[in-house]
């Protein structure tokens, strides 16, 4: 990572905390390793990149329907999915000083913090166990499951038969999952505890490479869609090595992180693997009926799968600007405007004359639609400034010309430049521009 690039993510890391995006779990504590807690305005940037993605996976669409499975699972079906056997990365320990390293990560065999010598590498099972009920035996482990996908097949019937769903469609779900990561690094790209994004979409084989192109254009778009920089985008296809044990082709959808192009979202091609090893494990047969053609098969599953908290990072790393202005160096977050946790500042020019209690009736009409942020204190510039730096894309302000002609200026965060609107045009104003 060039010292540029490392810079960048301190900032962003500095302005998560300064600002109350994110901060380090248990921190009173010292903190506990590669866990994050979201603060007030992270809450929201993470709730409207999930919302953005279950409105265009689930709500415009009327083949895919959503899902909240429980994160704890009946442990045979981590045993049908592959993970319990299959599940593992290889790791090496250093003899010397202990340390445990990614045996992929570590070049030759000696340690690269102590020099000391290294073990063969051997296989270590990313899942985190528990006991369920009072006893901590053999029988009562279960697992937190380490992708929510698997919540999704073992429903794949009770969805079918509650619904009047025909195939092709698509299950789609957002929540926990959990991998004890050996190397967990870089903020909130790798950590033990973190949210997943994940669609499932059951097609009939011989269909399912025709819907692995669609589904591979339509999740890059989405991101496009978020405001990412195109550029900053790309695909990468898995070669035969790099192949989740249950997929049959994959692409990644890639961003440049400030520490390399790195995996944002995963394509797979299932094929008809989990939904057979699950008719396998549990007797139950989860064959589809097609009654137009009176065929009996097992659906392919096209499964496209997004981290919540990568996003999230993406979104950050691909807003966060310094620009020279007037001298001093201002610092923006260029959220698009779907995402911002804050739409609208609103503020009095000055305390006095009337103007706040006119800026708390604007406030109060705003905040029926959007998310706004009230404020009152210190100069007027450096309001702006702490809005900028928290990518809240208008600002708007009362001041003694609102009293003679009812109207206010509206500040634009990028071009930072401001015009008169009437007051009572306001929300109009900010329906054409943030919805
Ligand atoms: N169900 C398929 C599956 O889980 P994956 O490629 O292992 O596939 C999918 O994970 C996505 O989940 C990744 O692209 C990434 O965005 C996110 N993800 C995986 N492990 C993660 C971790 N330790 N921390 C944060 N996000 C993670």
């Amino acid at each position: 990572m060039g010292e540029k690039q490392s810079n960048l993510m301190d900032k962003i890391v500095s302005l998560c905390r300064r600002r109350g995006f994110i901060f380090q779990s248990s921190e009173i504590y010292g903190g506990l390793d590669s866990c994050y807690d979201y603060g007030p305005l992270g809450v929201e940037l993470k709730r409207n990149i999930k919302e953005a993605w279950w409105r265009s996976m689930v709500r415009e669409r009327e083949d895919i329907v959503g899902l909240d499975a429980a994160i704890l699972m009946h442990p045979k079906v981590w045993e049908a999915s592959g993970h319990v056997e299959g599940f593992t990365d290889p790791l090496v320990d250093c003899k010397q000083c202990k340390r445990r390293f990614r045996a992929d990560e570590v070049e030759g065999k000696r340690c690269p913090v102590c020099g000391g010598e290294l073990t063969e590498a051997r296989q270590f099972n990313l899942m985190f166990k528990t006991f369920m009920g009072p006893v901590e035996d053999e029988a009562s482990i279960v697992y937190l499951r380490p992708e929510t996908a698997q919540g999704i097949y073992v429903n794949f019937l009770n969805v079918l038969n509650s619904t009047r769903l025909k195939i092709p469609f698509g299950i789609a779900q957002i929540g926990k999952a959990f991998r004890n990561e050996i190397t967990p690094r870089n903020f909130i790209f790798r950590t033990r505890e973190f949210e997943q994004m994940e669609m499932q979409f059951f097609v009939k084989p011989g269909t399912d490479q025709e819907w692995f192109e669609y589904w591979r254009e339509k999740r890059m778009q989405w991101y496009i869609d978020l405001g990412i920089r195109p550029q900053k985008l790309r695909f990468h296809k898995h070669g035969e090595d790099e192949l989740a044990h249950y997929a049959a082709a994959a692409y990644d959808i890639q961003y440049e992180f400030p520490f390399g192009w790195r995996e944002l979202e995963g394509i797979h091609n299932r094929t008809d693997f989990d939904l057979s090893r699950h008719m396998q494990y549990s007797g139950k047969d989860q064959r589809y009926f097609d009654d137009a053609t009176r065929e009996r098969y097992i659906p392919y599953i096209i499964e496209t799968s997004a981290g919540a908290d990568r996003t999230v990072l993406t979104v950050l790393a691909d807003a966060y600007d310094e620009e020279e202005v007037e001298g001093e160096i201002r610092i923006v977050m260029h959220f698009h405007p779907k995402v911002a946790p804050i739409k609208v500042g609103v503020f009095p020019l000055v305390k006095r004359d009337g103007m706040p209690e006119v800026a708390r009736k604007i406030e109060q009409s705003l905040r029926r639609y959007w998310m706004v942020f009230y404020d009152e204190s210190g100069a007027i510039g450096r309001r702006y400034r702490r809005q900028d730096e928290i990518g809240t894309p208008y600002c708007v302000t009362v001041d003694s010309q609102t009293l003679q002609d009812q109207t206010v200026t509206v500040r634009d965060r990028d071009s930072m430049q401001q015009e008169r609107v009437p007051m009572d045009r306001l929300v109009e104003y900010f329906r054409e521009r943030l919805d």
